[in-house]
Parts: structure tokens; C-alpha cells; sequence
């Protein structure tokens, strides 16, 4: 058990994380609320950190990636900086996918490397990113659109993914299974509507949430996830697994969030809060 943690932040995000008040109110330990980049605040002084609402780290990566190891060498890190790392890059799906879990077919567009579009309805999307930020959804007939979009991303320098878009996303959502010191915890349904590429200016596209129970299949397809990376990590003190439903009905993963996912609290059971807070403190 620890006696103090900092509970990450960023000056932009304060008062819009909608985890924030309810994990708070139960973690049994002296909590403050920083902004990662203040630097005033001394981190050594806290037993934990925990990355929240960092949400503008995609845009500030080097400075965020090098506070993160600075931190790391004077106290713990929940995630831990190599599992950010790793997190950061949706590579990680390839990984996944050799080891076996069920991922949402993904072809990796590298800076020089061909650019091949793999289907009729194609979604372009940079592999650091987040928020949906710089997603964008194309049909057949707007391939020229999507490899001008490719373009525009590789020409930062990054790599770029495309997958075919998943027809269900649109009517079902997708489910967010949150896991708690490796445990199942709970599920919420996320419906978005993806604005046209590039036209996003905030920090995060608006969600739409509600309550799920998750079930079996669900669990299994997110756990195998999970399970990856605590076989080469430890594991992880939270994560969040992103589910669709391919045209088979299969569920696959379509994003795994290791760095700074919402938790999804006010869609979760009473004991949600608490669950976190066990994992975040031990
Ligand atoms: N292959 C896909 N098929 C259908 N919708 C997708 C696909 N990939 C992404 N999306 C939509 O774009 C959103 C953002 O993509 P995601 O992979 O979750 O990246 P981010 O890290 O930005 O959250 C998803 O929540 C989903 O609504
Ligand atoms: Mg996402």
C-alpha cells in the first residue's frame, strides 16, 4: 500500500475527465491532481503516478515521452513508460496478431513503403494518434481522398494504418472492456461519429456512452489482449480493450489503451471505482 499518488493531467483537460471525481472519492490515499508538464511539481515526493488525462501528449510527443522517463527514474509509473512505449504505436496490433489474438485486419503503411488499399471502404488512420484524431472513413470512391490522407500523414513523418472499415461500427459501436490489475472489470458501449479528416480541432472527438454488459466471447477476445501484454510486461494496473463486430459477428480488437484510456466509471457498476483504486495503490 502507498501513501501518495499524482494523478496526471493536463491544464487543457482539467474538469472534463468524467472518471476523475468518482475515482478519486475512493482511493484511501493522499491524491493531488498535477498537469504533466508543470514544473513545479516534484515528483519524487508522490509513491505513484498515474497517467489520466494527458490528452495532449499526441501532439507534444518527445517532451511528453521524455518528462515520462524523468519521472520514471524518481518514483513508479502506472502504466510503466515501456508500456507506453510499446502502447503509443499501434504496431502493437501486428504483435497481437502473431500472437494469435483477433485484431481487425491491418496493413501498415511505412514512410517510403507502397501504400496499398486493402478494401472498398477503407479507414485511414495515423499509428500514434489518439481521440480519433486524423481518422478518416473513405468508400471506393473516394480512394484518391484516402491516399491523399495517407499522404498527409506520412509527410509528418509517422506511419500510417489502413483497415477495412468495419460496416458494423457505424449501428453497434464498439465496446471498451476495462481490466483492473489484470481482472475484468467492466464494459460501457462507445458510439462515435468520425468527423471528415483533419477537420478535428479538439482534443478528443465527442463519444456517446452507455452501459454494457459484456459477454463471453467479448471477455475472451479482450482478455487474449491483455494477456500479451502481461506476458511481456507484468501486468498492466489498467487497460482498456476496444471490441468490434466484424461482418462474421466475430469480435476483434481494435485498439488496445495502455497510456490514458477513459475508464468508463459512470457507466460502471458501484464497485468500479474501488476495483481501480485496489489496482492503482497495490
Ligand atoms: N477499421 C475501422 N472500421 C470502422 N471504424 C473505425 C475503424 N477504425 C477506426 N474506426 C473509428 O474511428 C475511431 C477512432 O479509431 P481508433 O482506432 O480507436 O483510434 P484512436 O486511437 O484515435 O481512438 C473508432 O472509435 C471508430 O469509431
Ligand atoms: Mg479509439
Amino acid at each position: 500500500m502507498i501513501g501518495s499518488l499524482a494523478w496526471v493531467t493536463t491544464a487543457a483537460a482539467r474538469g472534463t475527465d468524467e472518471d476523475e471525481p468518482l475515482a478519486l472519492a475512493g482511493t484511501g490515499v493522499r491524491v493531488e491532481v498535477v498537469d504533466w508538464d508543470d514544473p513545479d511539481v516534484r515528483w519524487e515526493s508522490f509513491d505513484r503516478v498515474v497517467l489520466r488525462s494527458t490528452w495532449d501528449y499526441p501532439q507534444r510527443l518527445d517532451e511528453f515521452l521524455g518528462w515520462l522517463d524523468r519521472v520514471e527514474a524518481v518514483t513508479e509509473v502506472r502504466n510503466p513508460a515501456a508500456v507506453v512505449r510499446w502502447n503509443l504505436d499501434k504496431h502493437y496490433l501486428a504483435e497481437l496478431a502473431d500472437a494469435g489474438v483477433p485484431v481487425i485486419p491491418t496493413t501498415f503503411v511505412e514512410p517510403g513503403g507502397p501504400v496499398a488499399l486493402a478494401a472498398d471502404d477503407v479507414v485511414v488512420k495515423p499509428a500514434v494518434g489518439a481521440g480519433s484524431r486524423d481518422v478518416g472513413a473513405y468508400r471506393a470512391v473516394e480512394h484518391d481522398l484516402a491516399l491523399d490522407h495517407v499522404e498527409r500523414l506520412r509527410a509528418r513523418g509517422g506511419s500510417v494504418l489502413v483497415q477495412p472499415k468495419v460496416a458494423s461500427v457505424e449501428a453497434e459501436g464498439e465496446w471498451g472492456l476495462l481490466f483492473f490489475g489484470g481482472r475484468f472489470s467492466h464494459a460501457a458501449n462507445k458510439r462515435i461519429t468520425l468527423a471528415p479528416a483533419g477537420e478535428v480541432g479538439d482534443l478528443y472527438v465527442a463519444e456517446e456512452l452507455f452501459a454494457h454488459e459484456a459477454d463471453a466471447a467479448q471477455v475472451a477476445a479482450a482478455r487474449a489482449a491483455v494477456d500479451v501484454v502481461a506476458a511481456r510486461f507484468g501486468t498492466p494496473a489498467y487497460a482498456r480493450v476496444d471490441l468490434v463486430r466484424d461482418d462474421d459477428g466475430r469480435h476483434r480488437v481494435l485498439e488496445l489503451e495502455l497510456v490514458e484510456p477513459s475508464l468508463f466509471l459512470p457507466q460502471a457498476d458501484a464497485g468500479a471505482a474501488a476495483r481501480l483504486a485496489a489496482a492503482l495503490v497495490s
